[in-house]
């Protein structure tokens, strides 16, 4: 039987990442095979890749066609084949992310995204998307909170932050059936039972 495909999204400091550990934890104290990875990266060129995402300055153009070349290596060496076997993928972020960055964020034409999308996932689809919605200054917050040195996404302006918000929002009115929204101001706990509820049903 094919696995299952969870994602997860939100932007910046909303907490995925705490809840996407979560996840893979639960899953594999219930016995499944659980493929616990991330986008940018998830194999050894898609994370060279992410390095350069994350650091250097680049047209938007460029930014997408190297989201989407990692995501390609990403689904053929892992995704895929763990699917195909059975197991449960989780990933922090998918392509959803590149709609809300590089479409909501950076301003590049949905429709050339939705080309990448088109060509690059044919038709694979995650059966539920998890999208951590939090307002911008609590995300600025917790970010400022961590001591990790902020990345080339991370340094952007609460405006970029507040556009890739209302691209998530689209994706899911635009998704209902796919996406679940949560409200990432909740405590872990809760969302810890959310999350649970939601898989109990895919
Ligand atoms: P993330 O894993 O959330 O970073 P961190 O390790 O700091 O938690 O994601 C890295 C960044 O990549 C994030 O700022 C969003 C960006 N991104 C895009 O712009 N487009 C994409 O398609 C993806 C997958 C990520």
């Amino acid at each position: 039987m094919r696995g299952r495909f969870i994602t997860f999204e939100g932007i910046d400091g909303a907490g995925k990442s705490t809840q996407h550990a979560w996840l893979a934890a639960h899953l594999r104290s219930l016995g499944h095979e659980v493929v616990a990875t991330r986008e940018p990266g998830g194999t050894p060129l898609g994370e060279k890749l992410r390095g350069l995402l994350l650091a250097e300055h680049m047209h938007i153009e460029t930014e997408a066609l190297l989201m989407f070349a990692a995501r390609r290596e990403h689904m053929a060496q892992v995704i895929e084949p763990a699917l195909a076997r059975g197991a449960w993928v989780v990933c922090d972020r998918f392509v959803d992310a590149s709609f809300a960055y590089q479409g909501g964020g950076r301003g590049l034409a949905w429709e050339k995204i939705a080309t990448l999308r088109d060509w690059t996932l044919g038709d694979l689809q995650p059966d539920i998307t998890f999208i951590f919605d939090v307002p911008v200054a609590t995300a600025q917050e917790r970010l400022a909170k961590t001591s990790n040195q902020p990345d080339r996404f991370e340094q952007e302006k609460a405006a970029f932050f507040e556009r890739v918000r209302i691209a998530y929002h689209r994706i899911a009115a635009e998704n209902p059936h796919r996406v679940t929204v949560i409200d990432a101001t909740q405590t872990p706990e809760f969302i810890n039972k959310l999350l649970k509820k939601s898989i109990a049903s895919i």
